[in-house]
């Protein structure tokens, strides 16, 4: 793994996008998370399209997750939250973003059509991702399989309780996903990894430094030839 530090948020935004930018010419296919994290990385993003610095034209996106049971047009959908934090500023075509569908009639069928498109895309060439401080990546919380595909999954309690703050109050958030599987991400060609905050400081260590193991989904980054971190120095704080 290739460990970037950066100082603080705003650091850590400017360094991956630093990193996105540089590969983005030959990316085809870029998966993509929500969550709070990326969200400076896609500012940046955005401002660089604006001022016609980067091209993404050429892309198709694919997220990682979407809540079950919210349609595209529910607020708290992960669809929505892409669509105002990206897609809406970068003018991206309906038809070049992907997400499951949280709404689909038979959740299990729509996480095997969601894993065929990706293959049908070509693959995602590059992968965002945060962490969850239980360390999961996607929604594929510890216990996960650590070669499984985009499937209907439980979220962990700690999950719930930290995605409350995007909802009016905890009972509102959604119990169950459809999200790629580790194995999915896995053969993305080249991951990048966002980390800010003491809270994410223990996820970060096991993922790094300890061993492969499902109960820190994320250390399965450790079989990946090409993982970037860019990490700032709370998030960085219980390495050794
Ligand atoms: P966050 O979520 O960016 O909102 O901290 C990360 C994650 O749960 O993967």
């Amino acid at each position: 793994m290739h460990i970037i530090e950066a100082a603080d948020y705003e650091d850590m935004s400017l360094k991956a996008w630093e990193v996105l930018q540089h590969k983005l010419p030959r990316i085809q296919v870029l998966g993509l998370a929500t969550g709070g994290t990326p969200v400076g990385m896609y500012d940046h993003l955005i401002k660089a399209v604006q001022n016609k610095q980067a091209d993404v034209s050429h892309l198709h996106t694919v997220n990682l997750d979407e809540y079950i049971g919210l349609s595209t047009c529910d607020p708290n959908s992960y669809y929505m939250f892409m669509k105002e934090k990206l897609f809406g500023p970068l003018g991206l075509p309906e038809d070049k973003v992907h997400l499951p569908h949280g709404d689909a009639e038979n959740p299990q069928a729509e996480g095997k059509r969601y894993e065929d498109l990706i293959q049908s895309l070509g693959g995602v060439d590059l992968q965002v991702l945060g962490i969850g401080k239980n360390g999961h990546i996607g929604f594929n919380e510890p216990g996960s399989e650590m070669d499984g595909r985009t499937s209907v999954v439980q979220l962990a309690s700690s999950t719930v309780e930290a995605n409350a703050r995007f909802f009016e109050n905890e009972e509102e958030v959604p119990k169950t996903a459809i999200t790629m599987g580790i194995g999915t991400i896995l053969e993305a060609g080249e991951i990048l990894l966002l980390a800010s905050g003491k809270n994410k400081a223990h996820a970060v260590k096991c993922m790094i430094e300890g061993e492969v193991t499902s109960y820190c989904p994320a250390s399965a980054l450790q079989k990946h030839p090409k993982v970037t971190v860019v990490a700032d120095r709370e998030a960085l704080s219980e390495m050794n």
